[in-house]
């Protein structure tokens, strides 16, 4: 397994991690098996994965609570990273990044993951009520407490990446980038190559798009978290397929898949630090693996690449 640090700490993370919001998130998937879920990161961590990607928000804690329990016994071997800055009451969930819920957000996290500190926390997404100054202070306080060790935030513009950074706080940058939106490429990651931050790319496999098992007859029902995202919208997602099937040609001919082709492009792009895709079994974290021994030669790049423009 291959290591990288996160620059001004002395974490190291698996350039391969493990999303969970497919463990115990049973708000964005019904129906889950939380044994499987748990299995999963139990496989992960014994191959020498150390990320796991959690937030406060998947199931409204459930998966900490189930991460908790698997890593109790070896938390010396787990970059823990999880996210707060949402709230749930009886009227829907708001964001919510004022000081003294983030320091409460933190100690209720620390408690479902059974440990007294967490490596990297998120904000998860910013809150429009309160300066981002004040939200990245109370967590820079926390971090003077030893209660989290790394402050990584998400869901952010490059503007307010830069207002977030003005302290030069932020060690980790949480966003959308895959090979089907590629958005983060204009300011996200050439602002984090030039301040030392780590980008971290979520939705690696574009919610599961670039597994390449798609078809174009596929709806998701309204509940899904799916039917609302822009590439399952009724035109473009027909257009996705057929991108993604000219992928899967040519991880056909490396005699690999389309999901590790997506996972190797995106560790080949500069300052991705790790990919984190989710999951609900241990069988993905073997699928996944596969990807580090898929090494993309410049002649390949280049025909991603006009796949991708076109
Ligand atoms: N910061 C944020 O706001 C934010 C937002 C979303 C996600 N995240 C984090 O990022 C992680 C990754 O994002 P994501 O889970 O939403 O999307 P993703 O990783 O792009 O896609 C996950 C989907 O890909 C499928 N998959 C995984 N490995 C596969 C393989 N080898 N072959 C075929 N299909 C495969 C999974 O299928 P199965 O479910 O069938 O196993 C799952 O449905 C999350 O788990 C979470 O930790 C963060």
């Amino acid at each position: 397994m291959e290591y990288h640090r996160i620059p001004k700490t002395d974490i190291k993370i698996s350039i391969l991690g493990v999303g969970t919001n497919g463990v115990g998130g049973h708000n964005l998937f019904p129906n889950l098996d939380e044994n499987k879920g748990a299995a999963m990161v139990r496989s992960a961590l014994d191959e020498g994965i150390n990320l796991v990607d959690t937030a406060d928000a998947y199931g409204f804690g459930r998966s900490e609570e189930i991460i908790g329990e698997v890593i109790k016994s070896r938390r010396q071997d787990v970059v823990l990273a999880t996210k707060g800055g949402l709230e749930y009451t009886n009227d829907g969930t708001t964001f919510n990044n004022r000081p003294e819920y983030l320091k409460q957000a933190v100690e209720n996290s620390l408690k479902r993951l059974q440990t007294d500190y967490i490596d990297i926390y998120y904000l998860h997404f910013p809150d429009s009520d309160v300066p981002l100054s004040e939200a990245i202070g109370a967590l820079s306080r926390l971090k003077e407490e030893g209660k989290i060790r790394a402050i990584g935030i998400s869901n952010v513009s490059a503007e307010q990446l830069s207002e977030a950074n003005r302290h030069n706080d932020i060690s980790v940058l949480q966003s959308w980038y895959n090979m089907l939106d590629r958005s983060a490429e204009d300011e996200l990651l050439p602002y984090c190559n030039e301040q030392g931050i780590s980008f971290i790319p979520f939705g690696p496999l574009a919610y599961g798009l670039l597994s390449g098992h798609y078809t174009k007859d596929f709806t998701p029902s309204y509940d899904d978290h799916r039917s609302s995202h822009p590439l399952f919208a009724p035109g473009l997602y027909e257009d996705t397929i057929d991108r993604v099937s000219e992928l899967k040609e040519i991880a056909d001919k490396k005699g690999t898949t389309v999901s590790n082709l997506a996972l190797a492009w995106l560790l080949a792009q500069q300052n991705v630090a790790a990919v984190i895709p989710g999951g609900k079994g241990p069988d993905r974290v073997q699928e996944n693996l596969r990807a580090l021994s898929v090494k993309l030669s410049k002649e390949e790049k280049e025909l991603i690449e006009e796949v991708l423009d076109n």
